[in-house]
């Protein structure tokens, strides 16, 4: 699997003037916006829990800071000298809500507060997420819905943004990649009858709308959806011709009855209570996914900022898998 903008672009003028904390940067959303930025040559500050070799990647221009959510000392060292927040980190995995609020509710205050306290820093970007829109369905989408909240409540004189992604994929991603690995393998798995119509987004898209905030200056006080181009999103069945005619194979489709996850996640949780694990398929997570209606609107977020997105799905699926 290809890692990609990896090389700085050579006739970028070498500035470190704007530097931007990050948070979230040893995850698969966090790392490709690291990436992203130094490729503009936008000096970063990234804040890492357990740095490894394996997690820290060096390059000019990027430096870790050891830290900690909900470690005010360790977030004003992160933001000290950066003029704007990008804030990726998040629980995406969890068996009930004590799971969530940690990162996604009291880490957004905290690091808002911080923030907000900074003499330089005067933009904050929350990564969200299309689950905030139905918080009724799970620990998870609640948790981000009132990440939100918070944000908006706590902001003060920052200029705050929201994005609310659907499902990101791309290189990087451990989430989505069996799924798409089966798929290319010549099997779609479509959970709970497969009604649903969804909206994707690839990787270098997202990281290109996180740019594009941060150099256009707009967006304050709004909270934006974003999806790959497709309006009206996806159903499975759409899914399955798109990789069909890109791998030249027939694909399979096996529905997965909502009984059957159901099942599996009441299963999987319990598993995780005694392994002291945290699961990701769970009943809040069968919820999500046999929800009817994913579909988003990339149109606020393309008119005040000019961005679009370049890969929909048959070319993501080809730049993810090859
Ligand atoms: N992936 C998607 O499809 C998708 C879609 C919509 C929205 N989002 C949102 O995007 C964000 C990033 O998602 P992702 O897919 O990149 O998740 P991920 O790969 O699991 O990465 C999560 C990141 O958050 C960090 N983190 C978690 N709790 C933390 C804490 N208490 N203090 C400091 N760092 C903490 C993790 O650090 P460690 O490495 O130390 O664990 C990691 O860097 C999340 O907020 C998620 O809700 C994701």
């Amino acid at each position: 699997m290809a890692e990609f903008l990896l090389e700085p672009k050579a006739d970028t003028p070498f500035t470190r003037a704007l530097t931007v904390a990050v948070t979230g940067g040893t995850g698969f959303i966090g790392r490709a916006v690291i990436r992203r930025l130094l490729q503009e040559r936008v000096h970063v500050r990234a804040l890492v829990r357990k740095p490894s070799p394996s997690t820290c990647f060096e390059a000019p221009g990027l430096s870790w800071i050891r830290g900690e959510l909900n470690c005010e000392e360790s977030l004003r060292r992160l933001v000290d000298g950066a003029s704007a927040v990008i804030h990726c980190a998040g629980s995406v995995r969890g068996a009930c809500e004590a799971d969530f609020i940690p990162a996604n509710v009291s880490g957004v205050e905290k690091i808002v507060k911080v923030a907000g306290e900074s003499v330089d820093c005067s933009r904050f970007l929350h990564l969200s997420s299309l689950a905030a829109r139905s918080p009724e369905l799970s620990d998870y989408a609640s948790s981000k819905r009132r990440g939100e909240e918070v944000l908006r409540s706590a902001a003060r004189d920052l200029s705050w943004t929201i994005l609310r992604p659907p499902a990101v994929y791309g290189p990087g991603d451990r989430e989505m990649l069996p799924l798409l690995q089966w798929i290319r393998r010549g099997m779609i798995f479509v959970p709970g009858g497969g009604a649903a119509r969804f909206s994707l987004i690839f990787i270098a898209d997202l990281t290109d709308a996180v740019l594009t905030w941060l150099t256009s200056g707009a967006g304050g006080g709004g909270c934006f959806e974003l999806h790959d181009g497709k309006t009206g999103g996806y159903c499975w069945e759409d899914v399955r011709e798109i990789a069909s005619d890109l791998y030249r194979r027939p694909i399979r489709r096996i529905d997965i009855p909502r009984r059957a996850l159901e099942a599996a996640a009441h299963l999987n949780s319990a598993a995780a209570r005694v392994a002291g694990y945290r699961p990701m398929l769970t009943p809040g997570k069968v919820r999500e996914l046999c929800h009817a209606d994913w579909v988003c609107d990339n149109a606020s977020f393309s008119c005040v900022t000019q961005w679009r997105p370049k890969y929909e799905l048959r070319e993501g699926l080809l730049r993810t898998l090859g």
